[in-house]
């Protein structure tokens, strides 16, 4: 007899829900143990005593005091395996998370500007991708992300370095996006290069509305033509805003824990996770920087059911969510939302 999905304990619900990960860097996935044995690997000095040093550093104020000690923990990032060391440890935790198809943010300016080739990342991360295709079935996209506290000019210089590398990786690079300082920083200033980007036919997100003000979620949508909103949660501050995101279930990937570790929200009972879903938003759970923000997908599935009183359907209507959200073709999505009714009604 299948175990019904009511009586079934929750953290076992959740990661055996096949689901995809929309909004995930993989920079923000390198764990403190990762950091350290990469410093030895690379001969390089680090300014912690210990992994829980290190760790006790993770107290964070808001979105920049995250992003300082972020970028500091990628320096330790050099060869080619090393990429692929910090890839494959992702690959892992999402496969036991339940996570069937990852579609994984990459900073190469966070790389290139140290003196690393655009070659050497794309190399490692793509082949650990291939690697766990080729052992779970997951798959993956890439999405090059560009840094918002860079000019126009660096970006446009990063695609420049990045596509003579495009039909290697067809399969895999689908699209961009846009991350870091987010205040200050507004979608405007990207316009050009996502015109760009869109006339060569790749697939846009964008962060918008983390910190930054819900102007930034409606110039994201209206100068830089996302397809969808990385976090996105402060549209709620605007119901016109919020009206347009529901009417053309634009999709939003909400991070709680990370909205929580960075002050987004003091309580993550306080998230607006269940309002949007509940009012019929496109939402779905991600876990941003799972290394740095205490929990990878499952985790921010569980913590958010408990603290908001998610409902299985509930759950499962997030995870679908996910499906729906993600970039793949029709006939993949169709077959994983499947999947999914098979699992909720408690089939497999
Ligand atoms: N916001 C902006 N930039 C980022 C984030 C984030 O949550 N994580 C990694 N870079
Ligand atoms: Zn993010």
């Amino acid at each position: 007899m299948p175990t019904s999905s009511h009586t079934q304990n929750l953290s076992d619900f959740v990661a055996g829900l096949p689901k995809a990960e929309l909004h995930l860097h993989i920079e923000g996935t390198l764990e403190p143990d990762l950091i350290f044995k990469l410093a030895q690997r690379n001969h390089i000095e680090l300014p912690y005593s210990s992994e829980e040093a290190l760790r006790s550093a993770y107290a964070f104020t808001d979105l920049q005091s995250f992003l300082d000690l972020y970028y500091a923990g990628a320096s330790v990032l050099i060869t080619e395996q090393d990429f692929y060391d910090l890839t494959t440890a992702y690959l892992k935790h999402a496969h036991y998370d339940g996570v069937r198809h990852a579609e994984i943010m990459f900073d190469p300016q966070t790389h290139t500007a140290r003196g690393i080739s655009m070659a050497t990342v794309f190399a490692g991360i793509v082949r650990a991708l291939r690697d766990a295709h080729k052992a779970t079935g997951m798959t993956s996209y890439l999405l090059l992300s560009f840094l918002r506290h860079l000019s126009e000019q660096d970006a446009f210089d990063t695609l420049e370095a990045a596509l003579p590398l495009r039909d290697q990786y067809r399969d895999v690079w689908i699209g961009i996006g846009l991350d870091s300082s987010e205040r200050g920083n507004p979608p405007e200033k990207f316009a050009r290069i996502y015109t760009r980007c869109k006339e060569l036919g790749f697939r846009l997100v964008a962060h918008a509305g983390e910190e930054g003000p819900p102007s930034y979620v409606r110039d994201a949508l209206d100068l830089l033509h996302v397809e969808r909103i990385d976090h996105g949660i402060r549209a709620e501050e605007d119901p016109a805003l919020l009206r347009r995101l529901i009417a053309h279930q634009t999709p939003l990937t909400v991070c709680p824990l990370s909205n929580l570790k960075l002050h987004v929200v003091e309580d993550l009972r306080q998230h607006n996770l269940a309002r949007l879903l509940r009012q019929g938003a496109l939402v779905t759970v991600n876990s941003d920087d799972p290394a740095y923000f205490g929990g990878y997908v499952a985790k921010n599935y569980t913590e958010c059911a408990r603290a908001l009183d998610l409902s299985r359907e509930e759950l499962t209507a997030l995870a679908r969510n996910s499906i729906t959200a993600s970039f793949l073709p029709e006939e993949q999505k169709r077959k994983l939302l499947d999947e999914i009714s098979a699992y909720a009604e408690g089939l497999i």
